[in-house]
């Protein structure tokens, strides 16, 4: 059976008595319309519909009477269908929802249009793709859902906006939580931590109640690290291990430098790390990496340069990006979310793995427990992960580790407040930065 949402989730839509039911008749000509009221928004409300295959029937879309509101029905996602009525379509899989934060940005904007295409899931994968953004930005969303519906994706299924993280996790399968405030000029780490913890704490929270109990999250705003421990604190019904802090375009990064500097295509680098925090402390581990098979110090013999320059270079690639552009990175690191739920849906080849922050409680490592922190990973394709046992480590990757390590601890003690451990005391180090601070 499939779905049509006519979705009026943003929160501040008023919908009159009189509006509801010169609604509900239009929508009378519809078949089979469950007409719910959402849970928690109480001026919202979303309708869904579906058809048999011989009741197809012309497009109804909602027309505005009486006091504009914001309530968004997306023209093609407006329509009823029924998947299996398609020849092509019998043989696709059962439809997932897709929650994207911060979906009006420049990273969702790449995105979102990936995730449309099939290029993440597969081209037998119908989507709904549930946008989540502000009162700020919510023209900007309906201009991204309108440019999503003129894509004509036939894997799309059913877009809806809000600002309600309530309403979007509703069911999701996958959250990608873009959205977060940027350091503005003049705050504190410390404050930033607090301004983007509380967004993180309310999602977890929201997740926690709505979403599917296998949610994977993958946290991209920054500091992504803490952030998402904040969110995984607050959401105790999902299993910590299924929350990521995006570190893939790190690895990216770093497996790029490596090539470059080999002479080799990237493809040929493997076993890359990241350890630590996405920000200037992490570590780019060449110790274990690979190219062609061979230990990177075998095949580039110039320790100084992977000591210092190299390592340098990865920390700092997000800064010097924005210097060049602007702006942060945004097609990268799209990219790079994609690379990190292909991780995740499918098999990690023999001898390789992935980097992503994750929950180190258990880790074999003698990373601190409790905290995220990102780690070599391999995959069954299933979405879940294990650790990676055979790794080696030497005096400067621990001692590098050791310091990464200590500045999410105490990035930890500057959130206590928002994941249930008392009072907060913000201690970072001075030189503690994001990639883009600089
Ligand atoms: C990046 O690594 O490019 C970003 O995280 C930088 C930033 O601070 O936005």
């Amino acid at each position: 059976m499939a779905v049509a949402e006519l979705s009026p989730s943003f929160t501040k839509t008023h919908l009159h008595s009189s509006q509801l039911s010169s609604l509900s008749t239009r929508l009378a000509n519809f078949r089979r319309c469950a007409f719910r009221p959402l849970p928690r928004a109480r001026n919202s409300l979303t309708i869904s519909c579906s058809v048999a295959p011989n009741q197809v029937q012309a497009p109804v879309a909602v027309q505005n009477e009486g006091p504009k509101t914001k309530t968004e029905c997306f023209g093609v996602f407006c329509l009823t269908y029924d998947l299996k009525a398609e020849e092509e379509t019998k043989t696709w899989k059962k439809l997932i929802n897709i929650a994207v934060s911060g979906a009006a940005g420049m990273i969702s904007n790449h995105l979102l249009f990936k995730l449309a295409s099939g290029e993440v899931f597969g081209p037998d994968q119908p989507i709904a793709l549930k946008l989540l953004g502000s009162e700020r930005s919510f023209q900007a969303l309906e201009g991204v859902a309108m440019e999503l519906e003129d894509s004509l994706f036939p894997l799309l299924r059913e877009v809806s906006i809000s600002i309600d993280p309530y309403e979007v996790f509703q069911d999701v399968e996958w959250a990608l939580l873009i959205g977060a405030k940027p350091r503005g000029p003049g705050m504190e780490r410390a404050g930033l931590l607090d301004i983007n913890g509380q967004i993180f704490a309310e999602q977890g929270k929201a997740l926690n109640a709505v979403a599917s109990r296998n949610v994977k999250v993958i946290v991209v705003g920054n500091p992504c690290n803490t952030n998402a421990l904040i969110c995984l604190k607050n959401a105790p019904n999902i299993p910590a291990k299924n929350f990521h802090a995006l570190t893939r375009l790190d690895e990216n990064r770093a497996k790029c430098q490596l090539a470059l500097k080999a002479g080799v295509f990237y493809d040929k680098v493997s076993n890359m790390t990241i350890w630590g925090n996405h920000s200037t402390t992490q570590v780019p581990d060449f110790l274990n990496a690979r190219i062609n098979g061979f230990p990177v110090k075998e095949v580039i013999r110039d320790q100084k340069w992977l000591e210092e320059e190299f390592t340098e270079k990865v920390q700092k690639r997000g800064g010097v990006l924005i210097k060049k552009w602007g702006r942060s990175s945004a097609a990268s690191t799209s990219v790079s979310i994609v690379d990190a739920i292909r991780s995740l849906i499918t098999p990690t080849p023999e001898g390789d793995w992935f980097s992503s922050g994750v929950y180190t409680t258990g880790n074999p490592y003698g990373i601190a427990e409790d905290i995220v922190f990102s780690m070599p990973c391999r995959s069954k394709g299933d979405g879940d992960y294990e650790f990676v046992k055979d790794v080696v480590f030497d005096d400067y990757l621990l001692e590098r580790i050791t310091r990464t390590e200590a500045e999410l601890l105490a990035e930890k003690r500057c959130v206590a407040h928002l994941i249930g451990e008392g009072i907060a005391f913000c201690d970072l180090p001075e030189d503690t930065m994001l990639p883009g601070e600089m």
